[in-house]
């Protein structure tokens, strides 16, 4: 089995939502913040608007991380423009915007971070969903090594293969199912992203048979991260920029 090589080297930790622990999550502040504090890699998550655009959010709706209401698949491109995605982690970060995908590709290829972008599709917009951010990942990293794309949707992943075919695509599972060899092998994934409380040694040792990295979410303690290292899993998602600064 061998994936499409991403050209770059995969770290030891990624900066899970930009690193969500110092800076507010999925935001410009969290890429700055990342990469002052020597992160390389960061992965963040991309949703579509009413207006087909894609913006780093997390949740389906705005109030748990925005000052804005409801869904933002729901919501038109100049509502979001003037949200504010930073006071709802601390008043400090006030005035903080929400981002486009396009704002966060610029500043991650600005301060030299890789991505990982996950797509995170509203209900029913997946393959759309897969199919744009796909294409404008393409368009906004030309010239630039490509970011890692993931998902947890198949249908996102399908999508975004059939439209860009040249995308290092990562298999994302909460729980592995019984096919994700032959997923990995169909969509040349380069790597399997997994939640590490449901990781179990099978799958690793799969894994390193097949020759595919295991990245695993969401690691917040160090040792935590030691032992899955010794596991052999390859790298962490974690939201603790100040822990694992330098890991
Ligand atoms: O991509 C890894 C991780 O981000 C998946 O979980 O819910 O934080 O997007 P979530
Ligand atoms: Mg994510």
């Amino acid at each position: 089995m061998s994936g499409k090589r991403l050209a770059w080297a995969l770290p030891h930790v990624l900066a899970h939502r930009c690193g969500g622990a110092l800076a507010p999550e999925n935001t410009l502040a969290g890429l700055r913040l990342a990469a002052r504090l020597g992160f390389r890699v960061v992965e963040f998550d991309v949703m579509l608007s009413a207006d087909g655009t894609p913006w780093l959010l997390h949740d389906e709706t705005l109030e748990r991380t925005t000052n804005g209401r409801g869904p933002l698949a729901a919501t038109a491109d100049r509502v979001l423009a003037g949200l504010d995605a930073g006071a709802a982690h601390h008043p400090a970060f006030a005035g903080e915007p929400l981002p486009t995908l396009a704002a966060a590709a610029a500043l991650c290829q600005q301060l030299g971070l890789q991505a990982n972008v996950e797509i995170k599709p509203a209900a029913g917009r997946a393959a759309e969903t897969g199919e744009v951010v796909a294409r404008c990942v393409r368009e906004f990293w030309a010239g630039h090594p490509l970011p890692l794309v993931s998902s947890f949707s198949r249908a996102a992943l399908d999508a975004a293969r059939a439209s860009v075919a040249e995308l290092p695509l990562a298999c994302l599972y909460e729980q592995v199912d019984d096919d994700w060899r032959q997923r990995v092998a169909e969509l040349e994934a380069a790597t399997l992203n997994v939640d590490a409380k449901r990781l179990d040694d099978g799958v690793l040792a799969s894994a390193r048979e097949a020759g595919i990295p295991v990245l695993a979410y969401t690691v917040n303690d160090v040792s935590a991260a030691h032992a899955l290292r010794r596991r052999g899993v390859q790298a962490v998602f974690s939201d603790r920029l100040d822990l694992f600064a330098g890991f």
